[in-house]
């Protein structure tokens, strides 16, 4: 069966989806999104990934659609019958005029897609992930900056980077020379027993998954500290990992040529996971059979 998306309030067969080409998400990259993870139906921290794009909304101009925006979510997972699912919700300024004027623009534009999870390979687990630092640069005093916007190219052109050297993932410094984020997700750094994070401040987006990581940490006896992180604590760290909600925490073992630690996952990295995982299952309800 073709999968069925969100458009603006309806429900429709993703090849007669449409929207208009003045629309200024694609004009401008006037837009923004949020990429969550279903699990057993339910959307975990639904509420916090509305409450981050209504705060970029706001910080970037852009009107939120009148439409329930969870409502939006549970149609799309419900019509394609999925329970674990990839859901991505996105708005954008709509069809305005083709200058750069968006008072033009008449209603935002709202679509939402669920895909079928299928399971992150289990090698990111097991073996971990390697990334590059690219050339490009993050710029914390960008209004782009701690924004999950449609205007993405930085990010694409850095995983664009990493993909052709055969890494999984780009982490990218700011202006400073520590490190920002990764591509897709933030980053992690354990060095003797303490957790280290970049701070916003260093212009990283404020993951669901990060804030997840920093409530999770204590319980397990860690003091997190935001703040910035130079390239050379992350290369001298003991572990790594990227956390993003699809991802949940994937372990980071090495950085170009360089091991970060053994150049294994680490005993802290897997200890967090399996309490991110035990802590989505309790508050979803999940059956998960690979536990
Ligand atoms: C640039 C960037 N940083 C961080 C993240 C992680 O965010 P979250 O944990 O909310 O999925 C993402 C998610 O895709 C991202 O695109």
């Amino acid at each position: 069966m073709e999968d069925l998306v969100y458009l603006n309030g309806h429900i429709l067969p993703r090849s007669q989806a449409r929207i208009s080409p003045f629309d200024y998400g694609f004009l401008y990259g006037f837009g923004l999104f949020e990429t969550m993870r279903a699990y057993s139906g339910r959307v975990f921290r639904l509420r916090q990934h509305l409450e981050r794009l209504a705060t970029s909304a706001h910080a970037v101009g852009l009107p939120l659609p009148n439409a329930q925006l969870e409502s939006a979510v549970y149609q799309t997972l419900q019509a394609n019958k999925l329970q674990d699912a990839r859901v991505r919700l996105t708005i954008s300024a709509g069809e305005g005029e083709p200058v750069p004027n968006p008072a033009t623009c008449k209603e935002p534009t709202l679509f939402v897609t669920a895909a079928r999870q299928s399971q992150v390979p289990e090698s990111t687990y097991d073996a971990g992930c390697r990334a590059l630092v690219p050339t490009l640069r993050q710029n914390s005093r960008s209004p782009l900056s701690r924004v999950k916007s449609t205007n993405y190219l930085l990010f694409l052109l850095a995983r664009m980077e990493a993909q052709k050297s055969g890494f999984q993932e780009a982490i990218i410094l700011n202006e400073a020379g520590n490190v920002a984020e990764g591509s897709i997700s933030n980053v992690f750094v354990m060095k003797g027993g303490a957790l280290l994070t970049p701070d916003l401040a260093s212009g990283c987006l404020p993951g669901v998954t990060r804030s997840t990581v920093v409530e999770l940490a204590p319980s397990l006896g860690l003091d997190v500290v935001e703040g910035p992180v130079a390239l050379d604590e992350l290369l001298k760290a003991d572990e790594a990992f990227l956390t993003n909600s699809v991802l949940e925490l994937a372990p980071l073992v090495g950085v170009g040529d360089q091991a970060i630690g053994s150049g294994r996952p680490g005993p802290t990295t897997r200890k967090l996971l399996k309490a991110y995982r035990e802590l989505v299952a309790k508050e979803t309800g999940e059956m998960r059979n690979d536990k």
